[in-house]
């Protein structure tokens, strides 16, 4: 079990789980929850697959497609939140965030890198969420004009650690990434 006394080494452990989301198929890392505000006040909570992250610039990014609901809100409000559980080493990371939205040609780049086999995530007609008739009573018609980059500009990281003795602390960026422990 991993115990630690110093801020530094509890986010630089955190920050080494979050980049096994891109680096490790494995890692449920991979598969983080966003969780936007909503218009008619419950909260959107869905799984997404992890397409990058940089500690440098404290970004993480996501693919979608723009007909999908979120995209909607977060024109509305682009404050969100990322969360990740990590039963292995017993992690859970919540980090608040401020979503970019990239679409368009300034996409095309990302979209030459996105696998032909998984275009079809990107033009769903008719739009994800809409009511059909039956399971099937849709097609995919793959168009980089429906494919969104959504940059998740990271605010500040929470994490919580289980062990004998929990250990939870909160890093944000105003505070230059110091943090300050918390009681669990
Ligand atoms: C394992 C898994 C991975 C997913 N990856 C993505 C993804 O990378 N991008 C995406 O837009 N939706 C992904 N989805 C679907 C979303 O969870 C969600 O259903 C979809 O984006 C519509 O969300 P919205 O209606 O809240 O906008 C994934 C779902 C699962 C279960």
């Amino acid at each position: 079990m991993k115990v630690f006394q110093k801020l530094d080494d509890f986010l630089n452990f955190g920050w080494t789980q979050i980049s096994r989301g891109k680096a490790d198929k494995k890692s449920p890392a991979r598969h983080p929850t966003l969780v936007t505000s909503s218009l008619d006040g419950y909260p959107n909570a869905r799984t997404l697959v992890m397409r990058r992250c940089d500690r440098k610039n404290n970004q993480i990014e996501f693919h979608t497609d723009t007909a999908s609901s979120k995209m909607l809100v977060l024109k509305k409000n682009p404050q969100a939140a990322i969360h990740i559980w990590l039963p292995k080493v017993q992690l859970q990371i919540q980090m608040n965030v401020v979503v970019e939205v990239k679409v368009g040609d300034i996409t095309i780049p990302s979209w030459r890198n996105v696998p032909k086999n998984s275009r079809v995530a990107y033009g769903t007609i008719p739009s994800p969420g809409s009511i059909i008739d039956n399971p099937d009573a849709y097609d995919h018609s793959p168009d980089q004009k429906r494919f969104a980059v959504l940059i998740c500009h990271i605010k500040s990281i929470q994490l919580l650690l289980l062990g004998l003795k929990h250990i939870r602390a909160n890093y944000k960026k105003t505070n230059n990434w110091q943090g300050e422990w918390l009681s669990p």
